[in-house]
């Protein structure tokens, strides 16, 4: 079956590509390239052995998705185009909503037109918010506390009444926790645009000599020693819960909600000090001012992948470090070199 992949030449999605040609589906990927390079279709390529088709294009271009599902025999969707920046979303909502939430429309009318009823949802663990408890299991409250973690709910609602309207759609909701690492040949990884956001990313351009030193944000909260706790999964991990959740989808309608996490909570510190061990380098750092909107601590219940999915993350931090490291060093300018 042919599979369509939005946003597949992104992080997330490259890694799911491949180990989507690796199971012997025909994908075709969607990409407006607005955050990823089309080099990196040859790199997933020269990995898999095999090339996705690819298409550079928008996921609210109505024609086109329009074409694409009269030419392929699309059998399914895995959705993640979109935009993902917690710093810039709140300064461009009008942009984000509309990426997010009206290209998901438009993507789901289109799909409805084809009559491809199958489809799997990059959303997030940010759709929690502040935790009631910990860890979170697929039934804490949903609360977002910003533009991005909203327009991932709404697009989470628009598919339960998608699939209440119409029996025959199957959905899965994949809410990830912080995805991390990278493919362990070294071909390909995470490739910010500018001065990375997150940890991890950060935490490599500082030991590839790219900038000088980590800031630490905060490192007095409440948690095991100061600094903000989050449940990191290798990319790999996350990339084989999405063809655990295909499996899911033949066999199950409507609609399936589902953490993809460790349940593991890994503080700033412990992530530094794993990353140095990797790379076998001092990371420096200086401790600075929390970063507002950041919680303190959130990490997930794994149990229900597991019984849903039979589908459980492999890979601990000392691995995560070890992969992102590998691919930081063998490509200190990411896929622009
Ligand atoms: P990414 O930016 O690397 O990948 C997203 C891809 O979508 C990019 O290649 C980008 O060019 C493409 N894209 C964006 N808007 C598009 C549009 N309108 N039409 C076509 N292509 C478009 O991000 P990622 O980390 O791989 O994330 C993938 C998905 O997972 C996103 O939906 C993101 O919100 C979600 N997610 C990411 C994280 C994370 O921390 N990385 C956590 C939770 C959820
Ligand atoms: N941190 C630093 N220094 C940095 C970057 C981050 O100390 O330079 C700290 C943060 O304060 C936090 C932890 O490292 O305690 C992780 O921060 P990240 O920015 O890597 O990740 P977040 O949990 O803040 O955000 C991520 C994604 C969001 C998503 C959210 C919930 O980037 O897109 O997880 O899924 F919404």
């Amino acid at each position: 079956m042919t599979i369509l992949v939005t946003g597949g030449t992104g992080y997330i999605g490259s890694h799911t590509v491949v180990q989507l040609l690796e199971a012997g589906h025909e994908v075709l990927v969607l990409d407006n390239l607005c955050n990823s390079k089309a080099q990196v279709i040859d790199r997933i390529t020269k990995i898999a052995g095999k090339a996705p088709g690819f298409i550079e294009g928008d996921v609210r271009d109505r024609a086109l998705l329009k074409q694409l599902f009269a030419k392929h025999p699309i059998e399914t969707v895995i959705h993640f185009a979109g935009l993902k920046s917690v710093a810039e979303c709140g300064q461009k909502p009008l942009l984000y909503y509309d990426n997010n939430v009206s290209g998901s429309i438009v993507l789901f009318e289109e799909m409805k037109n084809a009559g491809v009823k199958s489809i799997v949802f990059s959303s997030s663990a940010t759709v929690y918010g502040e935790p009631v408890f910990l860890p979170y299991t697929e039934a804490h409250p949903l609360k977002p506390i910003n533009v991005y973690g909203h327009s991932k709910l709404m697009v989470e609602q628009v598919l339960q009444d998608l699939a209440l309207s119409d029996r025959a759609w199957k959905v899965a909701l994949l809410r990830y926790f912080n995805p991390v690492g990278a493919h362990h040949s070294g071909l390909i990884g995470e490739d910010p645009a500018g001065i990375p956001n997150n940890l991890m990313p950060f935490v490599a351009q500082v030991a590839v000599g790219k900038r000088a030193k980590l800031s630490v944000f905060g490192d007095d909260y409440d948690t095991k020693d100061g600094t903000g706790v989050r449940d990191y999964i290798h990319v790999d991990d996350l990339a084989s819960g999405h063809l655990a959740a295909l499996q899911y989808l033949q066999k199950n309608q409507g609609v399936l909600t589902v953490n993809l996490g460790t349940g593991q909570g890994t503080s700033v510190f412990e992530l530094i000090h794993a990353f140095e061990k990797a790379a076998n380098k001092k990371i420096p750092y200086e401790v600075v001012a929390r970063r507002a909107g950041d919680l303190p601590e959130y990490y997930a219940d794994a149990v229900y992948s597991k019984t849903a999915l039979d589908w459980q993350a492999q890979h601990g931090i000392d691995r995560m470090c070890v992969d992102t490291w590998r691919w930081q060093s063998q490509n200190p300018n990411g896929f622009g070199q």
